[in-house]
Parts: C-alpha cells; sequence; structure tokens
C-alpha cells in the first residue's frame, strides 16, 4: 500500500508512478484554486490523481481507463479512501465526445495528441495534460514533431521552453476549433515530461484573439538570436549575423502562467521546500518568450560563462525584463535581443578580468 498526499494506494500492477509524486502534489494545489466540481481523470490508472483531488481540492472526480484491472484497483482505491464516484471502463476519447465536464485531465503515456481534440470538446472549464513525448515537441525529433503536432522545431539552446509552447500552441489551435478561448493557468517542464493546466472558456468573439499569442519563434542557429512573429503572414528569413533563421511552430507566444494565482498558493505554510523553490521559479519568470542559454552564448563568444544571476541583474539595470527559467539553471529570459545578452555577457567577463 502506498500512501501519496491524503490517499491511501494500492497498485496491483497496474501503471503508478511514484517519479510523478511532484507533479500530482502541485496539481493539487493548483485544484484546489480553480472554479471546478466534476473533474474527469480520463486516464486513471490506480486513480491516484482523481481520488487525491476528491480528498485535497475538494472536486468530485469521474474516472476512465480502457484497461479492466485498473477499472478494478480504481474501485477497491476508491472505497479504501472513502470517496464515491463513477468509474468508466472506455476509450477515452469516446468518453469525452459523449459527456462534457468542468475539468479534464489526460495523462497518458508518451503523446496525448490523440487525445486532444475530444478532450477540447468535453472541458467546460479547464484542461490538464501531461506530455513525455518531449522530443517530439523540443525539435529533437523533428519529424515525430509534424506528424503529431503539425509543427516544425529543430533543438535549440532552451529546448523546454520551444516544447511547452509547442504542447499548448497545439492545445489552443484544437481550442479554436470548438469556439473556446484559452488561458494558461499553469505550465512547467520537468524531469521526462511537460505539464500545462489551461483555463477555457466558450467564446466565439474571444476564441478568435488566441490567434493574437500563437505563431512562431525565428531561430538563428548560428549566434542563437530568437525572434517572435505573429501568425499574420509577416516572415523573416535571415538573421542579422546573415545566417538562415528557422521558423520554429506554429507555438504558443502569450504568458506560461496566471502568475497571480500561482503567486497565492506560495502562502500555504504546509508547502514543502521543493514545491516551494519549483513554484518561486516559476512565478518569478519573466513572461517574454525569448530565452537564451548564457553557456552557450558564452561559449560561442570564447568566454566563461558568467553567473546568471548577474546577466539577469545586468539586464534588468538597462531597462530589460529578465528572470532566470525553471528549467535550466544558466538559461535567462528577457525581452532583451541577442545583441543585448551577448554585450551583457562580454562586459560582465571583462569586468572581472579588471578586477
Ligand atoms: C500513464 S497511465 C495514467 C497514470 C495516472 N493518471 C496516474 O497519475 O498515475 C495511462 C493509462 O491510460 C490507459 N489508457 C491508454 N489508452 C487509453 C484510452 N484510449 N482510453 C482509456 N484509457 C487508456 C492505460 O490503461 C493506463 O492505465
Ligand atoms: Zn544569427
Amino acid at each position: 500500500m502506498i500512501r501519496e498526499g491524503k490517499a491511501l494506494i494500492v497498485t496491483d500492477g497496474v501503471f503508478y508512478n511514484p517519479r510523478m509524486k511532484f507533479c500530482r502534489d502541485l496539481d493539487m494545489l493548483i485544484f484546489s484554486k480553480l472554479d471546478a466540481k466534476n473533474y474527469l481523470d480520463s486516464l486513471a490508472a490506480s486513480g491516484v490523481r482523481g481520488i487525491r483531488a476528491a480528498l485535497e481540492a475538494e472536486y468530485q472526480p469521474i474516472f476512465n481507463d480502457r484497461d479492466k484491472r485498473a477499472v478494478e484497483v480504481i474501485r477497491r482505491n476508491l472505497s479504501l479512501n472513502g470517496v464515491e464516484a463513477e468509474v468508466y471502463n472506455t476509450d477515452a476519447a469516446v468518453l469525452m465526445r459523449e459527456r462534457n465536464f468542468d475539468h479534464v485531465d489526460v495523462d497518458p503515456f508518451g503523446s496525448p495528441v490523440e487525445f486532444i481534440d475530444s478532450a477540447c470538446y468535453s472541458a467546460k472549464k479547464y484542461l490538464s495534460v501531461t506530455a513525455t513525448d518531449t522530443a517530439a515537441l523540443c525539435g529533437s525529433a523533428t519529424l515525430a514533431g509534424l506528424r503529431k503536432y503539425s509543427a516544425f522545431a529543430v533543438k535549440t539552446d532552451v529546448y523546454p521552453e520551444i516544447g511547452v509552447r509547442m504542447l499548448i500552441g497545439f492545445i489552443a489551435r484544437e481550442a479554436t476549433r470548438y469556439e473556446k478561448h484559452v488561458r494558461v493557468v499553469a505550465s512547467w517542464s520537468k524531469e521526462h515530461y511537460y505539464r500545462v493546466h489551461i483555463k477555457l472558456k466558450k467564446s466565439a468573439s474571444l476564441s478568435g484573439k488566441v490567434y493574437e499569442k500563437i505563431g512562431y519563434i525565428f531561430y538563428c542557429p548560428r549566434c542563437l538570436a530568437k525572434y517572435v512573429s505573429l501568425m499574420d503572414g509577416s516572415t523573416r528569413e535571415t538573421c542579422n549575423c546573415k545566417e538562415r533563421l528557422f521558423m520554429l511552430g506554429p507555438l504558443w507566444t502569450g504568458e506560461l502562467k496566471d502568475a497571480n494565482l500561482l503567486e497565492s498558493l506560495l502562502n500555504d505554510t504546509q508547502l514543502s521546500n521543493p514545491l516551494k523553490s519549483f513554484l518561486t521559479r516559476i512565478v518569478q519568470e519573466a513572461d517574454s518568450p525569448l530565452a537564451y542559454n548564457i553557456q552557450q552564448l558564452a561559449s560561442r563568444l570564447g568566454l566563461r560563462a558568467p553567473k546568471t544571476e548577474e546577466v539577469i541583474y545586468f539586464l534588468q539595470e538597462i531597462g530589460y525584463e529578465a528572470s532566470g527559467t525553471h528549467y535550466c539553471g544558466y538559461c535567462i529570459k528577457t525581452s532583451a535581443g541577442v545583441e543585448e545578452v551577448r554585450r551583457a555577457i562580454t562586459e560582465l567577463v571583462r569586468g572581472y578580468k579588471r578586477s
């Protein structure tokens, strides 16, 4: 028997990944702030997430798994925890076509792509998605990204940034087909997976506005420059350094979090230190879609990398928005262009030499 959060779980050979406890812990904190009641744990396995949602976020969960053994285990876990809920044993995509839920969770093995259309159709208020096919999303597996997400990427110096934006961009494009507007509640990249929580609102007029935040990042493989453009027909072929640019996307160029909501979670005095520091890094991240890897930029300049915090401070001092990132200790997000970041690195390293 496994204790996780307030739940007690038996697995009996059904899928359960203890490494995802951190993710579920953070999910429960977020769920407790959302205005939703019924919650579909569409690929539930042992049911751990939905049971925790009932016990820790006052949700009314509904469970589903295609595997009969999983359904038996879910029923045992429900009675073990004194939770009453409906349990389905069907294909998640079919169920989501048949019923609407306030909040839908899609937590598959590998890619969520086959469930996104029906999940966008089904979810009334919130949609949570896990993806472990990070190679397809971040540009390590370009062809898989095209096949699954109809989007192009190559691996960049800040690949988790691109991957999460590709995933949200795909979900947002699917949602607008059902006249749903999207806002990102939270999103992160950790270890082998990406996790996103999205707020949906049915509105034909608002859903078109989603395209004000979907576009492309033009990326220079030579000097690591990045330029953002929306899906407005504009394009850019060459970098200021004369290299041909890669056009990555379509992807989400908007904000990756609801900073106020996440900040309010930091007031919880029960918060464990790892959760607190992870959440703090997410809250403090700049909203700019431009991210740079300081080590890689410095090595291209033939310099040793200065401290990430010093680059951030330097950029802030000359008037730019700048922050660290939650996914890489030597990456930054900033409104500054690559020339300014290079200047920051060069001046900081020269400063060290003088002192
Ligand atoms: C990664 S596990 C889910 C883990 C679970 N959410 C957790 O937090 O522990 C994926 C589950 O999806 C189920 N599954 C796979 N394809 C499905 C489908 N098309 N419809 C319903 N369930 C499916 C599998 O049987 C498996 O139990
Ligand atoms: Zn360039």
